[in-house]
């Protein structure tokens, strides 16, 4: 980056870098994690040297404080640390995992929820989170699913843009905000088979429509940094990729914030056939344009002998060095002196954390309106009914099980313990054994409902947990069908990281509740959830298969030339002579999902009706205002989610059956219709061609108003010259 010399911090960087030794730049290009409590002294004797430019989750707000204190008083040029930490889904107060946050659909709650996260993390001297994760996938295996905002590249633009806000607050000068990293740049949710680290092959053109959608959107929002992945993209490692990094973010975006590696990922280029040698690596890793390495110490031990054998040039590492001290210069380091950091719950935390742990809740089945509930005697069972620590999920480094609330605590409060009969019935949600089954059976027999707390445990998913199945584990189904046999009306309420599947158990079970990992607050929120204080509005951001052999599947997937029709649909399957037509199915299993993106059930209903448009065409230059009319046809208060959608029929290259463009959360009283209308404008219908150049085609669409991406109200309009 070349300095403005006009803008002031521009002009500080410049003079700063005039005084740096190459050493201390190297230093300023390098993070650590081992930062000792309390500080050793080869600590502070490198701290003093100016050996790190940043530490990561090392460490307390003790340390925190005296390394500060190190840096800016007794090192040669008082250049703070940045304090880096994974700040994902809650700091203190823990929120649902990411991908639950997403089915809340709602961007304002996201940014609250952030907020109170990078309040708590800077109270704690914290400076810089590595999220939102803004990565796609498709890929329910995967274990970092949970950490995504699930498929869909609008949805996780908006939600990961509102995270960015949240964290970052203002400005990322203030003394309570955090600076954001947009993660992993990019591809790696497109891992080959859903196993963490695997290899990615995204065409240019994918890449650009889908998967780097919601890193503009980031950057948009002022993300202040970026961290390049592990895997590698169409055979070169993201962390020393030429064409994301320096193509796409500096030249096209123009991008000014800072990039860090990610774990290693610059020796790494090493396993993955990249890169001969750490010396090698360091070369790549800059060349392709990572300012600063993490954990990983190829920079700081080869660049200076590549400086000095011509191979790299100085530029390269003062433009690095650059996007740092920018980075330390806008948050105000050099002149925040650090005192009284604790590691503390936020007061709003707690509130904030019960709603969007309710919001998060989708409701995927409820026979005979099963819930709320209004019964008098309750069955709880299961090993997810009073697991702290599994309810909170994939990523809590600073949060104190002890201040989980669990379902099982949140019934009880409610009921009295006297109407609540418990038993675990598995000791984990991998137990095999049915010693606890005698006694579920038992609890359920003396209640007038059972509820189950099945899923997965924390340890299940998040990063390198990937499954290759996606049933319930261990003896869950077998407890299910125990429990059965007291003939009691189930409710499953499931916690997982990820999409699991579950026909058996869904068909056992009148009501089905899906609460991801549901945080601090997850128990009094599904309580509420549960008896109907908070009336259910969560939306899957990401397609539930029915099979493990259906992924990977989502809805916006281009048709084929011979697309299965709706009566393929439950067909007898299993036969490899199935005469049925040849089109693209399976023999085996339905082609559509068992629940389809954007989907999730209410305590009330909701009517769709009157779809119009303010024309049947607009032009390149023009919008569309698309309304319909919803009503609340049932006996209660809620949200329902509206959805707008479009297809393009036909372009120069194919486009998805579906893509979302917009939508609403609208709040409407029993009984209430209220139009809704959102304006599509043609821009909005751009999408990158095979010249890579981005803009919308003439042609014919087609546009659903919908309650998810399935279903709709659907027209068509023109978009001409
Ligand atoms: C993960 C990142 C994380 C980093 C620092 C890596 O292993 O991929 O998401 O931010 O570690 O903990």
């Amino acid at each position: 980056m070349q300095a403005l010399a006009a803008d002031p911090t521009e002009a500080r960087v410049e003079a700063l870098l005039k005084r740096m030794t190459l050493d201390e730049k190297l230093g300023q290009m390098s993070q650590s994690t081992e930062l000792r409590a309390p500080l050793s002294e080869k600590n502070k004797a490198e701290i003093r040297q100016g050996r790190w430019g940043s530490f990561l989750n090392a460490a307390g707000p003790a340390e925190r404080v005296e390394a500060q204190r190190i840096a800016l008083k007794e090192s040669r040029l008082g250049i703070p640390l940045i304090f880096g930490r994974d700040v994902i889904h809650g700091y203190r107060t823990v929120f649902p995992i990411p991908l639950g946050q997403a089915a809340s659909w709602d961007p304002e709650l996201i940014r609250q929820a952030a907020r109170v996260a990078g309040r708590e993390a800077a109270r704690s001297g914290v400076h810089w989170t590595f999220a939102p994760m803004l990565d796609i996938t498709r890929d329910p295996r995967w274990g970092r699913v949970a950490e995504t905002l699930g498929e869909d590249p609008y949805l996780t633009s908006i939600l990961g843009a509102a995270m960015v806000r949240g964290f970052q607050g203002g400005s990322i000068g203030a003394a309570d905000s955090i600076a954001a990293c947009a993660k992993h740049y990019v591809g790696y949710g497109a891992a080959e088979g859903g196993r963490d680290y695997n290899t990615t092959w995204i065409p240019e053109i994918e890449l650009r429509n889908v998967f780097l959608r919601p890193f503009d959107a980031a950057r948009q929002a002022g993300v202040a940094t970026f961290m390049s992945a592990f895997n590698s993209l169409n055979g070169v490692p993201t962390s020393g990729n030429e064409f994301t990094l320096r193509q796409v973010l500096r030249k096209e975006w123009k991008y000014d914030g800072m990039v860090v590696s990610d774990w290693e990922s610059i020796r790494e280029m090493i396993p993955h056939g990249y890169a001969a040698d750490p010396a090698d690596a360091a070369f790549k890793g800059l060349r392709g344009g990572v300012d600063m390495e993490m954990v990983s110490t190829t920079y700081f031990d080869h660049l200076k002998a590549l400086i000095a054998s011509g191979q790299v040039p100085m530029s390269w590492i003062d433009d690095g060095v650059r996007n740092i001290l920018r980075l330390k210069l806008r948050m105000g380091l050099f002149d925040r002196q650090p005192a009284g950091l604790a590691i503390a719950a936020d007061p709003e935390g707690a509130a904030i954390a019960r709603r969007i742990a309710a919001q998060s809740a989708v409701l995927l089945k409820n026979d005979s309106n099963t819930l709320p509930l209004t019964t008098k005697t309750i069955a709880v069972i299961g090993p997810l009914a009073d697991s702290p620590v599994d309810q909170m999920g994939a990523w809590v480094m600073d949060a104190d099980p002890k201040e989980v609330r669990t379902p099982l605590a949140a019934l009880r409060d409610r009921l009295g313990e006297g109407r609540v009969h418990w038993a675990r019935g598995l000791k984990s949600s991998r137990d095999q054994s049915r010693d606890g089954f005698a006694e579920a059976l038992g609890a359920a027999r003396a209640s007038d409902v059972v509820l189950l707390f099945l899923g997965e445990e924390q340890i299940l998913s998040g990063e390198a947990h990937s499954r290759a199945f996606l049933n319930l584990p261990g003896a869950q189904e077998a407890l299910v069908e125990e429990v059965a046999k007291a003939g009691k009306p189930i409710v499953a309420v499931i916690m997982a990281g990820r999409p699991l599947t579950f026909p058996s158990v869904a068909a056992k079970s009148s009501a089905v509740l899906y609460a991801w990992h549901p945080g601090t607050m997850g128990g009094p929120a599904l309580a509420d959830v549960l008896f109907g204080d908070a009336v259910p509005s969560g939306r899957l951001p990401i397609t539930f298969p029915r099979t493990v052999g259906q992924v990977p599947i989502h809805y916006a997937h281009m048709s084929t030339g011979r697309p299965p029709s709706e009566k393929e649909l439950g067909i007898p399957m299993g036969t490899p002579l199935d005469p049925r037509g040849f089109t693209s199915k399976y023999l085996d299993v339905d082609f559509t999902p068992e629940f389809p993106f954007g989907f999730g059930l209410s305590y009330t209903t909701f009517e769709y009706a009157n779809l119009r448009l303010s024309s049947p065409s607009m032009s390149l230059a023009g919008s569309l205002t698309i309304s319909a009319d919803i009503s609340n046809t049932g006996s209660r208060d809620a949200v329902e989610t509206v959805q707008l959608y479009t297809r393009q029929l036909a372009a120069s290259i194919t486009r998805p059956v579906r893509e979302l463009r917009a939508f609403r959360r609208v709040h409407l009283r029993a009984g209430e219709k209220q139009t809704v209308e959102f304006t599509l404008k043609a821009s909005d219908l751009a999408f990158y061609n095979s010249k890579m150049q981005l803009a919308a085609e003439p042609g014919d669409f087609h546009v659903w108003v919908a309650p998810d991406s399935a279903l709709g109200l659907q027209a068509a309009f023109k978009l001409t010259r």
